[in-house]
């Protein structure tokens, strides 16, 4: 389908779906999103749904289904073992990645504890271009490290680079001399780089990746829980994929890895993970894995109906029309906020639009949660739930001290297929109005801090009143019903 153009103005994101089923929303008032915040001890993860106007989290779980995924959720196969929703689902995946041997599991961080217990041993290292929070507790659980080497760029916030996800090369081949090849777990090289803002790796970088790992005889794995993303910036961003069709540039890539995994919460429009493996000794050699963590090794810990909707959306997350929605609405709001000149990462990728939150409140420091105080001064103005990835997100260093994280970001996630423009209007038009009211955000220090993934289920406070006064500045401009 070509892009929509209009007639007397630009164009704009479309939504190539119509809506058929529908959620209602509901709006607090901003003095009761302040005590709700309260409540939830300003932490975003702990607020309750009901009282959350844009849930803009994440994107896991919450894509918005079609009417063929849950017309499939209508004839699964259900048994403990030999369903054949799971053997429709390993067919797709072998149509679609050329692997055919699958190990099921409930979603991508029970994948990550698979492969972590399979393959990392007490000081091990794990390279990849950027960490994800769940993989990388996994392997540090289990004794070992990860060495993160995404180009220097892609760590700036401001860019025009168009892969800022690539592993650096040089890097790769000197952290490979220095480790040992021998005492590397494997390389993971994630799609879609989520925490460095949704930003895409290249087909050639992947080549060129796996190549170095595979002379070296190193295991190559792919996060593709955000492939989907990946794929239409390699669409329209590589020159070598202009002409290829979405399948083709999947299976250029997939060809490269020894083993794939993903979250089916984000890659399938559904909820469910699974592990590709292409070798079968080494398939055979993680297997009972599954059983002990997960189910058997015909659902995985999944419900067959799940199966069903995801073996139909991956064939959906292989439509270019369906997969470009999501980063067009992403970038119509990285761009008009960056032109009113609100600090953020681009060029806008996949998953999200992320601000910088070091830059848009530069007076809190890092010890004190920059990104985590804003994205609770964003529920408290818009009912908007974002979610923190710095400081808050890291675990701290063994001796006790911050890990600093190296960017400090919110995520407006935009769940694939879920809002309308007019939402992201409304986001966008929040967002403007505390850029320009920063100064009222301060900062967050902890009262209970777990020590494992700490920004899930940890409570904070302001350090002073700040929440209080940007309620009622906010009230002053919009109205006590707003
Ligand atoms: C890149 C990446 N890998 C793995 C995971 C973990 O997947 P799940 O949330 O299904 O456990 C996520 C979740 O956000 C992710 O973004």
């Amino acid at each position: 389908m070509p892009a929509i153009k209009f007639y007397d103005h630009e164009p704009i994101p479309m939504e190539m779906h119509k809506v058929k089923i529908v959620q209602q929303l509901n709006l607090l008032p901003a003095e009761q999103r302040l005590q709700k915040m309260k409540d939830a001890g300003f932490n975003t993860f702990q607020l309750h749904n009901g009282d959350i106007f844009m849930d803009m989290l994440t994107d896991s779980g919450v894509n918005a289904m079609s009417d063929n995924q849950l017309a499939a959720m209508m004839t699964p196969d259900d048994a403990y073992a030999g369903s054949e929703s799971f053997y429709r689902m390993v067919d797709k995946l072998e149509e679609i990645f050329g692997i055919k041997y699958c190990l099921p599991a409930h979603q991508g961080r029970a994948c990550e504890n698979i492969l972590a217990e399979r393959f990392v041993k007490p000081g091990n290292c794990v390279i990849m271009n950027y960490h994800f929070t769940t993989t990388k507790a996994h392997i540090t659980r289990l004794g070992g490290h990860v060495e993160e080497l995404v180009k220097d760029e892609g760590l700036e916030a401001v860019s025009d680079l168009p892969f800022k996800g690539d592993i650096d090369l040089d890097k790769l081949e000197a952290c490979i001399a220095k480790e040992g090849a021998e005492n590397v777990a494997f390389m993971r090289l994630e799609a879609g780089t989520n925490l460095i803002g949704g930003q895409p790796v290249s087909v050639q970088n992947f080549k060129d990746a796996c190549a170095i790992a595979r002379k070296h005889g190193i295991i190559s794995v792919m996060d593709a829980s955000l492939l989907q993303d990946n794929l239409y910036f390699n669409k329209i961003r590589e020159e070598a994929c202009k002409d290829m069709t979405i399948r083709e540039i999947t299976r250029e890539i997939a060809d490269q890895f020894d083993i794939i995994y993903f979250s089916a919460r984000k890659f399938g429009f559904a909820r469910g993970g699974a592990i590709l493996v292409r070798d079968e000794a080494l398939f055979h050699s993680m297997e009972d894995l599954v059983p002990m963590f997960e189910g058997f090794l015909t659902y995985g810990g999944m419900s067959v109906r799940e199966i069903e909707a995801m073996t139909v959306g991956f064939d959906e997350s292989m439509d270019m029309d369906i997969i470009s929605q999501g980063p067009q609405f992403i970038k119509y709001c990285v761009d008009q906020l960056a032109d009113y000149g609100v600090p953020m990462i681009t060029p806008g990728g996949g998953l999200g639009a992320h601000v910088n939150a070091s830059e848009f409140v530069s007076h809190i420091s890092q010890e004190e949660y920059p990104a985590g105080a804003l994205t609770c001064a964003f529920y408290i103005c818009g009912g908007i739930r974002g979610m923190e990835r710095g400081t808050l997100s890291e675990e701290r260093n063994p001796d006790g001290s911050e890990r600093l994280a190296s960017m400090e970001l919110v995520r407006l996630a935009l769940p694939r297929r879920v809002f309308t423009l007019s939402q992201v209007e409304y986001v966008i038009d929040r967002v403007k109005w505390l850029y320009d009211h920063r100064d009222l955000v301060g900062g967050l220090k902890f009262v209970h801090e777990p020590k494992t993934l700490r920004f899930f289920t940890g409570r904070l406070e302001p350090t002073s009143d700040w929440p209080e006064k940007l309620a009622a500045a906010f009230i002053a401009d919009f109205g006590e019903d707003q």
